[in-house]
């Protein structure tokens, strides 16, 4: 496999951003509004009476009893599988996905993934029963699962070399807006009894069938079709998305790149070699941080969580359109610092920030709301307001960081499948965190806020200590400027036999 995302900061090639290359940005970037949506949409529909006395009925009486324990009221494995599954799937497709976009191209990986995301509407929105619902949910993964793998990919391969990183967070982005929609569709929906929820699991069909037919009308990017040794129509797509006459240049720049590429047979072997390590594992851990920083138990589960600490079922919801609104206005931040404070000041930052956030509602909490108390209005008014507070930080630094640092640290022959394993990486953990947070919100109670806030203290430190600045280096230039001269991780530089010219020179 040798998928290849070319050089970003090398010499910059002639290029206009083209309507053209805009238009394709905005249809490929309807993948990312597809997951947000989807990761939105659970904690509303989850929080829905219809939809618990449908298929969780004993969640549904329960929750009725509210007084018996607030914590433990959304506790059920089936409901938590509900939301979960969807991550199961994904990470499973994001393999077979690296693969079909190196074999057949980004443009057909992500028709599969309209394609998996309709048959997952039409299945979530019109079930009978537990099992039809399950089924979607894995539908919509493979979508997701498709759609992760493809969309960054054909957004970086698409840009002009001078706006790839801003692009790369276009689609965190529309991640962001994803979930704000679905906050604002469950807001409506949950008055509109008794078929809402399934008003709100068929609304991801609209941007699922703007992508389908938004797919046909897009360019297979140069990039992809060289690789397939479509040598000339990879000329002639590059003439057409760079809108110049002299292409010349980057199309040489892509020849040989993909030389270069091919020449590695396996990238999954050469990402076990010592050279990789540094990228690899911070690409890895980044995923585990970023699920750690609790983000995603306030994202699927905002308006259980606000129901949890005493806000009536529709106040729960509308905080979680204000976490939403606030999620997306944050990351205009990230994309406004990220190439002028650097992404370890970011991380660094935000990490101070989460902490004293995570550590204020975990006291409030632990004071005020006993196990089956409520709070009060000032108190829960506070912990809303902290949670936005926090949703800030996270939306500027470890949210987007999380995609773009794996984008950029690998070098040429490992850069997709080191994609491939970040991105499963992190379905894995969003997977987890799915699964696991209402038994631990049970279990630990305000504890879960402390419990987040531990690791948001050993992630500070790992960046402190391990993740090195990028901003502003040439993309394929880390290992001289990054690695060899950082004073951990020049230890796995010295094994020169990783070099893919000496693995030329020996063949
Ligand atoms: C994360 C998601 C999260 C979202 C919140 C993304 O970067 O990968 O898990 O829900 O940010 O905005």
């Amino acid at each position: 496999m040798a998928v290849v995302v070319t050089n970003a900061n090398a010499p910059a090639f002639e290029a206009k951003m083209t309507v053209y290359v805009f238009i394709c940005v905005m249809i490929a970037a309807v993948g990312g509004l597809i997951f947000g949506y989807d990761i939105g949409i659970s904690g509303g529909v989850t929080a829905m009476d219809d939809f618990l006395k449908e298929f969780f009925p004993a969640v549904w009486e329960r929750k009725r009893h509210v007084h018996e324990n607030n914590y433990c009221k959304y506790d059920n494995q089936f409901l938590q599988l509900f939301t979960s599954s969807l991550y199961l799937a994904a990470l499973v497709a994001s393999f077979v996905a690296s693969a079909i976009c190196s074999k057949l191209g980004r443009k057909p990986t992500m028709q599969f993934a309209s394609i998996f995301f309709l048959i997952g509407v039409g299945l979530t929105a019109g079930a009978v029963n537990l099992v039809m619902l399950i089924i979607g949910r894995l539908f919509l993964g493979f979508g997701v699962g498709f759609g992760n793998q493809a969309v960054p990919l054909f957004l970086s391969e698409i840009a002009p070399a001078q706006l790839r990183g801003g692009l790369n967070i276009v689609f965190q982005l529309m991640v962001t807006i994803g979930i704000l929609i679905a906050n604002i569709v469950n807001y409506f929906t949950a008055t509109v009894h008794p078929h809402g929820w399934r008003i709100a699991l068929g609304g991801a069909g609209i941007p699922a069938v703007i992508l389908l037919f938004g797919s046909l009308l897009i360019i297979e990017t140069p990039t992809s079709l060289i690789e397939r040794n479509k040598n000339e129509e990879g000329k002639e797509a590059l003439r057409k998305i760079r809108g110049v006459d002299d292409i010349n240049d980057e199309y040489e720049s892509i020849v040989h790149a993909c030389d270069i590429a091919r020449q590695v047979k396996d990238p999954y072997r050469k990402l076990l070699k010592p050279a990789s390590r540094p990228p690899l594992v911070i690409g890895m851990l980044l995923q585990f941080f970023q699920q750690f920083t609790g983000i995603n138990a306030i994202m699927f589960y905002a308006p259980v969580l606000f129901q949890t600490v005493g806000f009536g079922s529709n106040a729960a919801l509308l905080s979680a359109v204000v976490t939403g609104t606030i999620n997306v206005l944050s990351t205009f931040v990230g994309i406004y610092l990220v190439d002028r404070t650097g992404r370890r000041f970011l991380l660094l930052q935000s990490s101070v920030h989460m902490l004293i956030c995570h550590l204020i509602i975990g006291s409030i909490l632990a004071k005020d709301l006993g196990v089956t108390g409520t709070l009060g209005r000032a108190q829960a008014l506070v912990v809303v307001i902290f949670v936005c507070v926090y949703v800030m930080g996270f939306a500027w630094s470890w949210g987007p960081l999380g995609w773009l640092i794996p984008s950029e640290t690998f070098p040429l022959e490992t850069r997709s499948a080191g994609f491939a394993v970040a991105v499963s990486c992190n379905m894995f953990f969003t997977f987890l965190i799915a699964q696991a947070f209402l038994s631990m919100l049970c279990g630990m109670r305000y504890g879960i806020f402390f419990f987040f806030a531990g690791w948001i203290i050993v992630m500070g430190l790992f960046a402190l200590f391990f993740i090195p600045e990028t901003k502003g280096i040439a993309i394929d230039d880390m290992r001289e400027s990054v690695w060899k001269p950082h004073w951990f991780w020049k230890r796995y530089m010295l094994a020169e036999d990783d070099h893919p010219d000496v693995e030329k020179r020996s063949a």
